[in-house]
Parts: C-alpha cells; sequence; structure tokens
C-alpha cells in the first residue's frame, strides 16, 4: 500500500504542473459560458413537438444553475415575475373536483416528441413523484414537502368562505408558477410551462382544498 502510494505521488504532481500550464491558455470563463452555449445549441435540433429552443433559459432557470444561489435582489426578481405570470382562472372557479384531481395528480405523463401534440391537458401533473397527498396511494416521491391534509391544516373548511381565500389564491399561483413563492423550486410551473390547462389546475386544486377530499379527511 505504502509502496504505490509513493509510486503515485510524482505522477499526481505532474498532473497538477499540466493542469496550472493549462490554465494559462484557458479562455476567459465568459468566452467559456458562449462556447459553452453555443456547443449546447448545435447538439440539439427540432424533432416533432420538442423545439430545440427549450434549451434556451429564461432568468429563473439560468440564475439558479450557476453554481452560487441568486442573490436576494435577483431571487426578489424571478418570483416578482413569476407572479405577474399568473393566470387566474374564467370567473373566480378555483375549485374542480377532487377525483379528476387525483387522477392527475396520479398521471406522470409528460409530453414526448413523439406525440402529436403538446397542447396542455394531454399529460398529467405528476404530483405524487414529488409530494405525499392522499393517504391510500403509498408509493410518494418526497422531494416536496407532504401535502396531506393541506386544506384541513390550513383551516380550510368551506372553500366558498371569503376566509379561505388568501390560501386558494397562494395555491393557485404555487401550481399555475411555482417561482412565485421560491426563486429556484423544483416544482414543475404547471400554467406557466402550458402542461396543465386550467381545468386540471382546478381539479388538483379541489384535490388539495374541497373539505370532502380524501386528503383531508
Ligand atoms: C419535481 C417535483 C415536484 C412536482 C412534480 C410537484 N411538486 Fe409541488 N413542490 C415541490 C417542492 C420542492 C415544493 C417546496 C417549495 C418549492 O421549493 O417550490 C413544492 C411545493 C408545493 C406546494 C406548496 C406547499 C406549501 O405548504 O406551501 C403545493 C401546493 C404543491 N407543491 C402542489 C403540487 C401539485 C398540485 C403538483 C402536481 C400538479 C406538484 N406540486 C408537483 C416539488 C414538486
Amino acid at each position: 500500500m505504502q509502496a504505490k502510494h509513493k509510486f503515485l505521488a510524482p505522477a499526481t504532481l505532474a498532473c497538477a504542473v499540466a493542469a496550472l500550464v493549462g490554465c494559462a491558455g484557458l479562455p476567459a470563463p465568459a468566452e467559456l459560458d458562449k462556447q459553452a452555449a453555443a456547443s449546447m445549441q448545435a447538439s440539439f435540433r427540432d424533432q416533432g413537438i420538442a423545439k430545440a429552443d427549450r434549451i434556451k433559459q429564461d432568468l429563473g432557470q439560468s440564475a439558479c444553475s450557476s453554481d452560487k444561489p441568486p442573490t436576494d435582489a435577483v431571487a426578489e426578481k424571478i418570483m416578482a415575475e413569476a407572479k405577474g405570470t399568473v393566470k387566474w382562472p374564467a370567473g373566480g372557479r378555483y375549485i374542480g373536483d377532487w377525483k379528476e384531481g387525483e387522477k392527475i395528480a396520479q398521471n406522470g405523463r409528460g409530453f414526448t416528441w413523439t406525440d402529436s401534440s403538446n397542447a396542455p391537458g394531454a399529460g398529467g401533473g405528476s404530483c405524487y413523484n414529488c409530494h405525499q397527498i392522499g393517504k391510500a396511494e403509498i408509493s410518494f416521491g418526497n422531494i416536496g414537502p407532504s401535502l396531506y391534509n393541506y386544506g384541513k391544516n390550513r383551516g380550510v373548511r368551506d372553500v366558498t368562505a371569503p376566509t379561505a381565500a388568501p390560501i386558494i389564491q397562494y395555491t393557485w399561483m404555487k401550481i399555475w408558477n411555482s417561482k412565485s413563492y421560491s426563486a429556484c423550486s423544483n416544482m414543475p410551473r404547471f400554467g406557466h410551462a402550458g402542461l396543465m390547462t386550467e381545468e386540471q389546475i382546478r381539479h388538483v386544486m379541489a384535490l388539495l382544498l374541497d373539505p370532502n377530499s380524501p386528503v383531508n379527511e
């Protein structure tokens, strides 16, 4: 063991020296970023419904893909911009049918290039991939917090009561564009990215907030 270690040391040193010499000839970080972006752009092409412009990052994506988290000012800007994208439901109808919501939450189907259309409504919410929701489903991910008893824990006894309005609006915003409240959220921006329709969001809203939903039993 000892002998092997001694043998490796000069080689390691040589590598370090080579790396240092190499560094002197490297382009500046901004130039490297440009080259990396160009290489990414050249590596993808449009195929079916998947367009290469998917790799273009908005502020929230680029600032949150860095090795450093965004500054407070940038994070505030990302959240303010995200809030500005939220489309409120037609006629103030926030709550659909929790039974439909459960199916959508269970459905992990996204859009692939072989789909004929990427119109919202063809995919699911994949909510269970990251959240515990109903007690009956024992297979769920834990990237996000448990949403079991979501409405009950927040005192929602009647979704039409004025006291329920703030939590209902918060939940809509969170599902429409998760970056509204967490600049570098890992949660898909369901409404903003066109992954779910208004109707689908209404149904998962019901799953979380309707006192009759098994989530709130
Ligand atoms: C890829 C993982 C992921 C998926 C899929 C996902 N979420 Fe989330 N969700 C999160 C994370 C992480 C948080 C914690 C806050 C944050 O970082 O945005 C969160 C937070 C939330 C919150 C706020 C909870 C609170 O207490 O304030 C709600 C509501 C929510 N998610 C609903 C949903 C619904 C409904 C779906 C499906 C349509 C869904 N999520 C799909 C990751 C996910």
